[in-house]
């Protein structure tokens, strides 16, 4: 796909690898809004990349993302790539009695429904355009789940089998759909959660600048599922053996659950 001259939406642009990628399609002369729920970080954002535009949105709020829907056509009628990018991360011990299952669906609605919900609405505004681009970010757990974080892989393996779908859905179409499965990155969401639980460092982790180049690679040679870095290692241990790629991850996960 051609990188420069697009106008496009990333949900959740305001930190990690919202606005890694953000940044790189700035330098390279696209237009680009981002949104999010909280506006301080949007207008921190703002303030480091003047020319990013900004939208308040909870993806997981079926008013909010129809609010958003109808400033994006009024707006930008050239959107023509939506990255669905926002996404949090909860670990879960469902042995608990305190497991709150409220924030278990929050955790769904955020990370699947808003995204259906978001791509859904927008297809036929996608589809005015001459070139058009859906970019999922799920994650490399949608392939081996990491037990300590049930929900959460539950969600982008669903989001891996939905961009699956609507890619076959839109093959003959001006509409590419691509998915993005990181393994660990160092953002917030990984961070705080090691933190958290006083484990500091638990799993190797790539900058999301890397992960930013390594994407737009893949965007540019036209790549419909890009795996980075250990991502795609994992994919192929998964394919050849996959209790060992099982077992990878549950070591991972082990010290987790131990503190939950
Ligand atoms: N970091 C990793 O290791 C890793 C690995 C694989 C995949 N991913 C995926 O990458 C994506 C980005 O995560 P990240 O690592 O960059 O973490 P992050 O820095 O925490 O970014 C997540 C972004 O999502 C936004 N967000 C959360 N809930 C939202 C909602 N209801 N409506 C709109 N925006 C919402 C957050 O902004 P507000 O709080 O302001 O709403 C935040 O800007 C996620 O989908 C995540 O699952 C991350």
């Amino acid at each position: 796909m051609n990188l420069s001259n697009n106008t496009i939406l990333i949900t959740g642009g305001g930190s990690g690898i919202g606005l890694a990628l953000a940044k790189e399609f700035i330098l390279l002369n696209n237009r680009v809004i981002i949104c999010g729920r909280n506006l301080e970080k949007l207008k921190n954002a703002k303030q480091k990349f003047p020319s990013i535009e900004i939208i308040q949105c909870d993806v997981s709020d079926e008013n909010s993302v129809e609010t958003l829907v109808q400033e994006i056509q009024e707006k930008y009628p050239n959107l023509n790539f939506l990255i669905n990018n926002a996404g949090i991360m909860k670990m879960w011990n469902i042995q608990h009695e305190t497991t709150n299952t409220q924030e278990q669906k929050a955790e769904i609605l955020i990370n699947f429904f808003g995204t259906v919900q978001l791509t859904q609405s927008l297809i036929p505004h996608l589809l005015k355009q001459k070139n058009s681009t859906i970019l999922n970010v799920s994650s490399a757990l949608a392939f081996v789940p990491m037990s300590a974080t049930p929900i959460y892989n539950a969600t982008k393996a669903a989001l891996h089998s939905y961009s699956i779908s609507i890619r076959q859905q839109l093959q003959n179409t001006n509409i590419k759909v691509v998915e993005l499965m990181p393994a660990a990155i160092e953002t917030d969401m990984a961070i705080e959660m090691e933190k958290s639980l006083g484990i500091e460092n638990n799993s190797p982790k790539m900058t999301p600048k890397k992960l930013a180049m390594l994407t737009l690679k893949g965007l540019k040679n036209d790549i419909f599922e890009i795996r980075p870095g250990m991502a795609n290692t994992l994919y192929i241990v998964h394919r050849m053996f996959p209790s060992l790629a099982e077992k990878m991850i549950a070591n991972q996960s082990k010290k987790m659950l131990l503190r939950l």
